[in-house]
């Protein structure tokens, strides 16, 4: 007996690892991406946009791609990282051959309630930037909690060190009202944060020999990015080692729903620092005790967190996946 793969809709902004978290999902024959809802965060929100529905085409697949928050809901934007991900969001790919494919025009909260109440029970959030699509949509559609399957999320950490501040994650960080909204919305939620993704360290050499296999202008492309990317991450870090890596974060978001096993998950409370030196914390209740402080009441839904990994098993996973046979032709632009 088959399982039917399980629908999800990417939330993301890509983004060197989002292009690879793509990949994996389109790769695993247990996901069906059934669209794709932008956001800003490593790159202007058009720009994401852009490139969410380049990497689709380049694959040959044709994924209703949205253009969603182009800030954050309260704080004033940040400017997007491209030393890290280039100021294209992918490296700065030298060129681009025209691909087919336009914009869905809906926004992309809109995209996520729509579906939501299409396919109640059955979509799957995995959302790798910051979160303002889906506090947006949660304003629209205030029953979404009881129509979405379930909700992951890269982002946060708990114990260890946040990358942007001591204590904060970058996609929280970014948008830290709307990600205080996701965590309290009380739907089934999964964090995957620092905590895990910074024990997963992905050689360039795993991309070198993924492009090799493929031969395809796909792989090429994602190799291209994650040079750039590793380069920033060798330079910075001293757990890459003595060649050219990176942290694979927003992959993980999906390895967790397709090898849950390799997994270590503790629940409780998330709250999210909103403002001042801890701006973006999130703060986890890891303690059965009831507190007297606002904001940590009974009531106050759970999230699931993800607090340690099998490091090279789910390197393994990855690798194993991004090697199937999954590539299409990509859909190219009709020159007339
Ligand atoms: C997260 O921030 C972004 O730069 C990455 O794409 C990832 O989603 C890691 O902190
Ligand atoms: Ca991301």
């Amino acid at each position: 007996m088959s399982i039917s793969p399980r629908k999800v809709i990417f939330d993301t902004d890509p983004g060197v690892d989002d292009a690879m978290a793509l990949y994996y999902a389109l790769a695993h024959p247990g996901i069906d991406v059934v669209g794709i809802t932008t956001t800003f965060g490593n790159v202007f929100v058009a720009q994401a946009a852009t490139n969410a529905l380049y990497l689709s085409a380049l694959t040959g697949r044709s994924i209703p791609v949205t253009q969603g928050a182009s800030q954050p809901l309260v704080k004033k934007a940040e400017t997007p990282p491209d030393y890290i991900h280039g100021a294209d969001g992918l490296g700065n790919l030298p060129q681009r051959v025209a691909t087919a494919g336009e914009l869905d025009p809906r926004s992309s909260a809109q995209f996520i309630v729509d579906m939501a109440r299409q396919y109640p029970g059955e979509i799957t959030l995995v959302a790798v930037g910051p979160l303002g699509n889906l506090a947006t949509a949660l304003q629209l559609a205030p029953e979404l909690p009881t129509l979405v399957r379930e909700v992951v999320l890269m982002g946060g950490t708990v114990l260890e060190s946040g990358n942007v501040s001591p204590v904060a994650e970058a996609n929280i960080w970014n948008d830290p009202h709307a990600a205080d909204a996701v965590f309290t919305a009380g739907w089934p939620l999964t964090m995957v944060g620092l905590d895990v993704t910074h024990q997963v360290i992905l050689p360039l050499t795993l991309f070198q020999q993924i492009a090799d296999h493929h031969q395809h202008i796909a792989t090429d492309t994602l190799c291209h990015a994650v040079a750039f990317y590793s380069a920033f991450y060798s330079q910075r870090e001293t757990t890459m080692g003595e060649s050219l890596a990176c942290y694979g974060h927003d992959v993980l978001a999906f390895v967790v729903l397709t090898n849950p096993e390799l997994f270590t998950l503790q629940t409780g409370r998330v709250r999210v620092a909103v403002d001042g030196l801890a701006q973006g914390q999130t703060m986890m209740q890891r303690k059965a005790v009831s507190y007297p402080q606002h904001g940590w009441h009974y009531d106050i839904p759970h999230t699931q967190v993800c607090m340690r990994v099998q490091a090279n098993a789910c390197k393994a996973v990855i690798e194993h996946t991004l090697l199937r046979d999954w590539i299409r032709k990509p859909l190219l632009a009709l020159i007339s």
